[in-house]
């Protein structure tokens, strides 16, 4: 095992009623004009901004708004919130709803603090090494992407819609509060992308080259089991407590700290770089493109590097529950499984099903290779990532 730092600098009030602590918990962190960021509405449909605008007001802070963060973040928005936040004095970021809202206002968090162009301030950027960022709390409304407790942020910039990430821990949240019952009015296309997207968190941290973290990949065989287990009661009962509760708490644990991949090779996530450019071209949904290319992805590791089939097959036996001596026969059967779960959460079988253009395969293949190769088993340029793509279309 490689030497690791953990540190999660987020604290998390989670479960029903938690909200009460809002207003009270951003004046011990120093705040007191608040800019109080969302996405398009969901927000005032289902009474979450109601109890959000009477903590502020219990608590005697003063605020303005961001509205109108779409999903798959624009820079336009980050741009929007830092003028807004100036403007009007603020000392303080609050983000309330998905991935898409609080990664807009990290982004802000960390421009605020920043004399010159948003776009300095991502991966490979001049100020992506931030000096300091404004204090952030989140009200998370959708389970998925982990960004209440991680350090990402994920933006979409310029003409060409390129996804770009901010990484720095001075974006972490300063608190979240983590709700379950806030995630009942989640349409169940989002709630199960979100699930997808978990899940993907988890396979992205497991398949990694052998490093002796066990007790990482042990802990990530019980997050990936418990997701497969509780995401269907959800699709039963979207008011399922106990289902929401766990969905959502995976979900945060899944990138925390990035405590399941510490102590192992790091690694530039092939799904999610293969995936942000789906949802550049596209403007997909994050999680289903990640649903639609994990398998297709598996497969190509296991065919090109069959050294990491008991590896695949060690997903199959722990995670999948399958009773299969060979490796090679139980790793083709847990990503059969996989599929099989996919298709449960309805996210759709294949690239042509979701809308993507063959004649577009190519020049995707090429972005996602953009910053080099993306692989972690096995080397993934241009050529490899088209392989992938073909076999998911
Ligand atoms: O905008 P509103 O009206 O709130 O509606 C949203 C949006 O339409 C809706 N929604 C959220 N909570 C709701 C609700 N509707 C009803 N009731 C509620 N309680 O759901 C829709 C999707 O929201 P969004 O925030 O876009 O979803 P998600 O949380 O999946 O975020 C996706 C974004 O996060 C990035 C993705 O790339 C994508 O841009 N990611 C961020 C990561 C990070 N920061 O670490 C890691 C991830 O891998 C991911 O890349
Ligand atoms: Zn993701």
């Amino acid at each position: 095992m490689e030497n690791f730092i953990y540190s999660i600098p987020t604290t998390a009030y989670f479960g029903k009623g938690q909200i009460n602590i809002l207003g009270d918990t951003i004046k011990a962190h120093g705040g007191s004009k608040v800019l109080l960021a969302y996405g398009g509405g969901s927000i005032k449909q289902n009474g979450i901004y109601g109890a959000i605008l009477d903590q502020l007001a219990q608590a005697g802070l003063a605020h303005v708004e961001l509205s109108g963060i779409q999903p798959n973040p624009r820079v336009e928005s980050v741009e929007e919130g830092i003028e807004i936040y100036r403007t009007n004095g603020c000392d303080f970021i609050l983000a309330v709803g998905g991935g898409s809202t609080l990664d807009a206002c990290k982004v802000i968090a960390a421009g605020v603090k920043y004399d010159g162009p948003v776009n300095d301030l991502f991966r490979g950027g001049p100020g992506a090494d931030l000096k300091a960022a404004a204090p952030l709390a989140t009200v998370l409304t959708m389970a998925g992407t982990g960004s209440e407790m991680d350090m990402g942020a994920v933006i979409t910039v310029g003409k060409d819609h390129k996804k770009k990430v901010l990484m720095h821990p001075l974006v972490n949240p300063k608190f979240s509060i983590l709700d379950p019952e806030y995630t009942y009015t989640v349409p169940e296309y989002h709630s199960m992308a979100g699930v997808a997207d978990i899940l993907c968190h988890l396979m992205e941290q497991y398949f990694t080259p052998e490093s002796g973290a066990n007790v990482q990949d042990r802990m990530n065989e019980g997050f990936m089991k418990s997701v497969l287990e509780e995401a269907p009661k959800i699709l039963a009962n979207p008011e399922d407590y106990d289902a929401r509760a766990n969905i959502m708490w995976a979900s945060s644990m899944a990138l925390a700290g990035f405590q399941l991949l510490l102590g192992k090779p790091m690694s530039a996530f092939p799904l999610h770089s293969m995936g942000h450019e789906l949802s550049s071209k596209y403007d997909m949904t994050h999680g289903v493109t990640l649903a639609l290319l994990t398998p297709a992805w598996m497969r190509h590791t296991m065919a090109s590097a069959p050294a990491y089939l008991p590896l695949f097959a060690r997903f199959a036996r722990n995670v999948m529950d399958l009773r299969e001596e060979d490796d090679a026969k139980a790793a083709e059967a847990g990503v059969q499984k996989l599929e099989a779960f996919y298709g449960a959460i309805k996210m759709p079988a294949s690239l042509r099903e979701a809308g993507v253009r063959e004649e577009d395969l190519d020049l995707i293949a090429g972005k996602a290779v953009e910053d080099g190769n993306v692989g972690i088993l096995t080397p993934l340029g241009k050529d490899e990532v088209l392989q992938i793509l073909r076999a998911a279309f």
